[in-house]
């Protein structure tokens, strides 16, 4: 069986995903070995001694190494392990290395083509994408397809999840500190004032998003680029490119926004068809794309119950709705979808990865 390492696997990402192969019988079908960075030596998961996650010796016996561990860890191993001619496959969570010519990005329902290509051209590299590219591609992949798109400008809704563990537990820590506002307060107005006094109050923790965002949004993700854009956006182009290797590539752009959601993201699509192609063809070829993709009508209930980060978290599902032509033009698309920023948007895409080298 094929011997797969797994590397950060403790942490939020790893979690989800080991979470993912237990529920899909999937560590049954391989040799797996479990490394730690700051534990080796100690018991882990199936009562294995973890193994050195820098022990190059160890890591170079793995057909597979799969690693959640993040950017710094790939940068300081991974050339390591190729000095050594190391030839297993590298998959990776992180975006250390996605731009990388000899690497893929990797969703397989939408570019299970392009991952096969370079399997069968020797390609070692495997790198899950960014989440709101992933997210994206797997509710809009089949307008792509069909060629039917000239732009897209993406408005996205991000989780605190995209930011990590620590910033999920500070959004929590931000809600509870403004939740005892409301207590004593009988009128909205008073309210207002008092939430407003309690953001800027000095013991408000803002140590990790470095400014409130319960009961407020903050409208930059990321580092900021030469360009204006943030390398949020900046990704939202190249990967979704890169993904579907498109030539000449699609300009895609907008604004990347965290929201106070917990874990999924969502993202509102202006999309400029490339012709004017009915709502009911359109509804048609996004919900044959992937058999996760689910068209939501145009109306409040369903939109409520089905189309929000509460009603996806924790799923599969990707709902796309309020989709409708806009009044500016037959050719203009607008339309919403959520999806998990841990599932689809992260750990998903690694954990087929897996299965289609293993299979
Ligand atoms: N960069 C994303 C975010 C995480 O900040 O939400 C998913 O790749």
């Amino acid at each position: 069986m094929t011997k797969v390492g797994f590397v950060g696997w403790r942490g939020m990402v790893g979690h989800v995903l080991m979470d993912r192969m237990n529920e899909e019988g999937d560590l049954s079908r391989i040799n797996p070995d479990f490394f730690s960075t700051s534990t080796p030596g100690q018991k882990g998961p199936q009562d294995q001694i973890l193994k050195d996650a820098f022990s190059i010796d160890e890591l170079s016996q793995m057909d597979i190494i799969c690693t959640c561990q993040g950017s710094d860890y790939t940068n300081k191993v991974y050339p390591e392990l190729k000095r050594r001619d190391w030839n297993g496959y590298w998959l990776d969570s992180s975006s250390a290395m996605r731009m990388n010519e000899n690497a893929v990005i990797i969703l397989d329902p939408v570019n299970g083509n392009v991952i096969d290509r370079a399997i069968d051209q020797g390609i070692k590299i495997f790198v899950g994408g960014n989440c709101t590219v992933s997210l994206m591609l797997m509710a809009i992949g089949g307008l792509f397809k069909e060629n039917l798109v000239d732009w897209v400008s993406t408005m996205t809704y991000q989780a605190a999840s995209g930011a990590g563990a620590r910033h999920m537990f500070e959004l929590m820590d931000q809600m509870s500190f403004l939740a005892g506002s409301a207590v004593d307060n009988k009128d909205a107005l008073s309210l207002g004032k008092l939430v407003q006094k309690n953001m800027e109050h000095a013991s408000f923790p803002t140590g990790n998003f470095n400014a409130p965002l319960a009961a407020s949004l903050i409208p930059w993700i990321d580092d900021g680029m030469k360009d204006g854009r943030t390398k949020e956006e900046w990704k939202g182009e190249v990967e979704l490119n890169k993904i579907l290797g498109l030539k000449p590539p699609v300009p895609v752009d907008g604004i990347c926004v965290r929201v106070g959601a917990f874990r999924s993201h969502s993202q509102a699509l202006t999309i400029k068809l490339k012709r004017d192609v009915s709502i009911a063809s359109i509804e048609d070829i996004v919900k044959n794309s992937n058999k996760w993709v689910k068209v939501i009508p145009n109306e409040k209930k369903q939109t409520l119950d089905k189309l929000t980060p509460a009603a996806v978290s924790g799923t599969l599902d990707i709902p796309v709705g309020r989709m409708r032509k806009m009044t500016i033009g037959k050719e203009y698309l607008t339309l919403f979808t959520v999806g998990d920023q841990l599932l689809w948007g992260a750990a998903e895409p690694i954990r087929r990865m897996l299965g289609i080298l293993c299979r």
